[in-house]
């Protein structure tokens, strides 16, 4: 029975997976460990060199998700697969050091009253590594912002490296994680109902092994929405906070291009409205696609088809939110403004709940 299961999220790390094995083994020899891989169907075959390795050493396990990405919902789902009472979260590319994991285990399995030991970058004798100046201080500015939504001092509330007792994670998962983006932990501590019991333990940021970083634009992105959801006290779903930022960036398009067209093409009113309206709600639907909906990008000819029920939706939204604003105008003609955001609301939540199940259905088995 294992004691300890390591949980690793792995997305394109075929090359990293031999090697994390070995000196998890050389490590770790004093614990009844296992070794989750929780890879969503890598194109690079990172899958299959988990299946190879997982049938001569029983103690490795997989979980295969298709049709899905995510770090944060990667890791949740390998811990809710273990049976282990304490879970490890760590990175493939060994950037994160191995030699810690008996450290915490024993740090865990000492004082009976902590809840998590996470390592840490940002404590003393902790350190970045080889990180250059940029990345160092976005870290510090997205470990400021953390800090507004944590209920607790942590020092390195974006570290992806922490041991945690399965109970606890479980606690928190059902008080309402967001689930979404690469700051796991943070979301741990926001979740819980009650102050997580920790502890930090240093340890230094090594370069990565093999493979690229997935970490990107988006990612700062998602962060900005996990924090929203934290500041909202979970009560708009995250997908719609989403959704209404897109809308909000779609009205300056329409703006932009309508004035393009109205005032230094001269075209007609309607010409102009016509296309300022196509261009925005192909840039809304994009946008969404990549942003809002990541985790269920669609591609190839899913796009088109996504494309025309994502412009059907929102034809029906329009005609919602031009229909009730005018309804109310007529009933109070000196709140025009608040007619008009009634109409832009009403709309708005038109369009989310008929594209979220419409334009971004949820694929079989997610
Ligand atoms: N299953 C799955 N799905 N795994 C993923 C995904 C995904 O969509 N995206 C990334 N991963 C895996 C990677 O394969 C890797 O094992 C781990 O998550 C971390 O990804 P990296 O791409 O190596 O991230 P990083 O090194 O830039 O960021 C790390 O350091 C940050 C600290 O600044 C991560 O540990 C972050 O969690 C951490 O905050
Ligand atoms: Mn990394």
């Amino acid at each position: 029975m294992p004691a300890l299961s390591i949980v690793v999220p792995t997305f394109k790390e075929v090359g990293n997976i031999l090697e994390l094995h070995r000196r998890v083994a050389a490590c770790c020899g004093g614990i009844a460990w296992e070794l989750i891989f929780v890879d969503d169907d890598s194109p690079d075959g990172t899958a299959a060199q988990v299946c190879a390795l997982a049938n001569s050493d029983p103690r490795v396990r997989i979980v295969h998700r298709i049709g899905r990405r995510g770090l944060t919902s990667a890791c949740l789902e390998g811990i809710m697969s273990s049976s282990a009472p304490i879970v490890a979260v760590m990175d493939a590319d060994l950037q994160h050091d191995e030699t810690l994991l008996t450290r915490m285990y024993n740090t865990l399995i000492e004082q009976a009253d902590l809840d998590i030991v996470v390592g840490s970058r940002y404590v003393e004798q902790g350190g970045i590594g080889e990180w250059d100046a940029s990345r160092a201080k976005i870290s510090r500015i997205a470990t400021r912002l953390g800090s507004f939504v944590l209920k607790a001092d942590l020092k390195d509330p974006m570290s992806g490296f922490f041991m945690i007792k399965r109970d606890v994670a479980i606690q928190c998962m059902r008080s309402g994680m967001s689930g979404i983006g690469f700051k796991i932990l943070l979301d741990f501590f926001a979740s819980s109902s009650t102050p997580l019991r920790f502890k930090e333990l240093p340890f230094e940021f090594k370069t990565r092994f093999s493979g690229d970083s997935k970490l990107d634009t988006t990612v700062a992105w998602e962060y900005l929405i996990t924090l929203l959801n934290h500041f909202m006290g979970g009560v708009i779903p995250v997908r719609f906070i989403a959704f209404t930022l897109v809308g909000g960036l779609g009205v300056a398009v329409h703006l932009a291009v309508f004035a393009f067209f109205f005032k230094a093409m001269a075209s007609t009113f309607m010409l102009s409205q016509v296309i300022a309206t196509l261009v925005a709600m192909t840039s809304n639907f994009l946008l969404n696609n990549v942003f809002t909906y990541r985790d269920m990008r669609l591609r190839g000819s899913g796009l088109l088809m996504g494309w025309l029920s994502f412009a059907a939706a929102c034809s029906v939204g329009a005609i919602a939110n031009v229909g009730l604003s005018q309804w109310l105008y007529g009933q109070k003609p000196n709140y025009w403004l608040v007619s008009v955001f009634a109409g832009i609301l009403v709309g708005a939540v038109w369009n989310y709940a008929v594209t979220s199940v419409y334009t971004w259905k949820k694929t079989k088995g997610s």
